[in-house]
Parts: structure tokens; C-alpha cells; sequence
């Protein structure tokens, strides 16, 4: 199966860039499958009903979040709803759910969002979690595994990798909204540990520079706000899983001028 992974979508410019290119994507990269992050798709907080089915509509088949998870009210409602997952390690009792198993070409995928816990909401520890997530899905017979490892810390995402290399297809990093040059395929799990955000490229990490400059000169508070004009990017990392095994996994990025670039290809480590 061939899945294509967007980061984290950051609001009205990175939902018009899914809506644009990503029909296309879907045609062109031969995708059976489209996962995405959507917590910072609606003014760059959280997620919205009407942005949800834009972007469902766009060809996304899941979304993943993150700590902005809850930053919209109406996300509980729609966490049982939509195809949504929110982090898998938020303790029991929390609404929505961290893991869901789909059917794509004849296999089953179970996609997985995980949080990280450097810099980020008090949640259970995500390795103790994703060891039992993946217990859960092989003894189920689960072969094909995903997971959307939102985390800053660039040492938690790599942990997770050497943890469950042998057991996973794929890990994605998200949240820095940064794009890392480290794809790979190691031991057949495909893994970066960035996948950058969808939206405005020409700001900071997708949201208008005037406020991070303003709260770095003075230090007070100042609420981000994402631009109403600006230059756009998409980012996808492409991946091909057979048999719960990573083949092939490259990334590429579309601008709003039109223009695509295969940025990386994974270099496949034994
Ligand atoms: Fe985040």
C-alpha cells in the first residue's frame, strides 16, 4: 500500500494548499491511503467542523493531533464522529481515541498518534503506550503500522524508532513544523523525524512573524496569528509498505507557484 503522510496543516493556508494539490497527489503519487495532522488547521489552533470536512473532502482519510488537540470545543463531538485521532497516551477516560484500524487495497493499516513529553501537556509515557499498542495491533494480526509521533524533542522521536524499528512500518515526527533531513528506512520502518508544516513557508513555523519578533524584543505575551497572505508550501512524505515492511519512502514539496521538488529519498539501512 502507498501512503502519503502530511504534517501538520497550519489554517487557512495550508488547508487551501491540501485542497489544491492534493486531489492531484493522490492521482500522481498512486496513494491508497492519506494521513495528516490536523491540530493546527483552524486559525492555527485546533480543528473546526467545517475545516475537518474541507480537508476530508480534499482526500485526507485520517487526521492526527496533537497538544492543540483541544483548542476548539467542538473536537470531543467530532473526535467520535470523523476519522480523528487524538495522542493515544492522554490518560484513560479522555475522549477520542489514539489508535484506529482501517482496510485500504485488501490490508488493514492501524494508524497511531502519539505526544511526546519534552516541552508538552503532563501525559503518560508514550513508549510504555506504544509497546502496548503494538502488542494490541500484532496480536490482532495487524501488520501495517503507522504512527504520528508528535513530540518536540528530536531525542524521543529517534528513541521511538530504535525501540520499534523492527515492529512498525512507519514513524513520523510532527509539531516543530520544521521539516528534518534524516528520512530513512531502517530495519523496513520508514521514519523521519520531521515532516515540516503545510501552510505559509515565508513566516514563522506558518504563523505571522510579527508576533514571535515582538515577544522575542520584549518578552511579553502575544497571541500567533496565521497570515492571511503568504508564500505556500505542501509537504508529504510518500511511503510504500508491503507486508508491514517500508519498500520505498521519498519526500515532496509543492509551492503555490506550482513548482514540485522531490526534496529526499530514504536511504534504506539494513
Ligand atoms: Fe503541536
Amino acid at each position: 500500500m502507498r501512503i502519503g503522510f502530511i504534517g501538520d496543516i497550519v489554517g487557512r493556508p495550508g488547508r487551501g494548499m491540501v485542497r489544491r494539490f492534493l486531489p492531484q497527489l493522490r492521482e500522481s503519487e498512486r496513494l491508497d491511503f492519506v494521513v495528516a495532522n490536523y491540530e493546527n488547521a483552524s486559525h492555527g489552533f485546533g480543528l473546526t467542523e467545517k475545516s475537518a470536512h474541507e480537508l476530508f473532502r480534499a482526500g485526507i482519510d485520517v487526521m492526527t493531533g496533537g497538544n492543540h488537540t483541544w483548542d476548539k470545543k467542538e473536537i470531543k463531538g467530532l473526535l467520535e464522529s470523523l476519522p480523528l485521532l487524538r495522542p493515544a497516551n492522554y490518560p484513560d477516560g479522555v475522549p477520542g481515541r489514539g489508535v484506529r484500524i482501517f482496510e485500504t487495497g485488501g490490508e488493514r493499516l492501524g494508524v497511531v498518534n502519539l505526544m511526546g513529553h519534552f516541552a508538552m501537556p503532563m501525559v503518560d509515557n508514550p513508549f510504555i503506550a506504544a509497546n502496548r499498542i503494538v502488542d494490541v495491533l500484532e496480536a490482532e494480526g495487524v501488520r501495517n503500522i503507522l504512527i504520528d509521533m508528535h513530540a518536540e524533542a528530536t531525542s524521543e522521536k529517534r528513541a521511538l524508532l530504535m525501540m520499534l524499528r523492527e515492529r512498525v512500518s512507519a514513524i513520523f515526527g510532527t509539531h516543530t513544523h520544521v521539516g528534518t533531513d534524516d528520512l530513512v528506512i531502517d530495519k523496513g520502518c520508514a521514519y523521519v523525524t520531521d515532516v515540516g508544516l503545510t501552510g505559509c513557508r515565508d513566516n514563522v513555523i506558518g504563523m505571522d512573524a510579527k508576533v514571535p519578533i515582538e515577544r522575542f524584543l520584549t518578552g511579553l505575551p502575544g497571541r500567533f496569528e496565521v497570515p492571511d497572505r503568504c508564500k505556500g508550501i505542501l509537504q508529504m512524505v510518500v511511503v510504500e509498505i508491503s507486508e508491514g515492511r517500508a519498500a520505498e519512502a521519498y519526500k515532496i514539496r509543492l509551492y503555490d507557484e506550482g513548482e514540485r521538488e522531490t526534496v529526499l529519498r530514504a536511504r534504506v539501512e539494513a
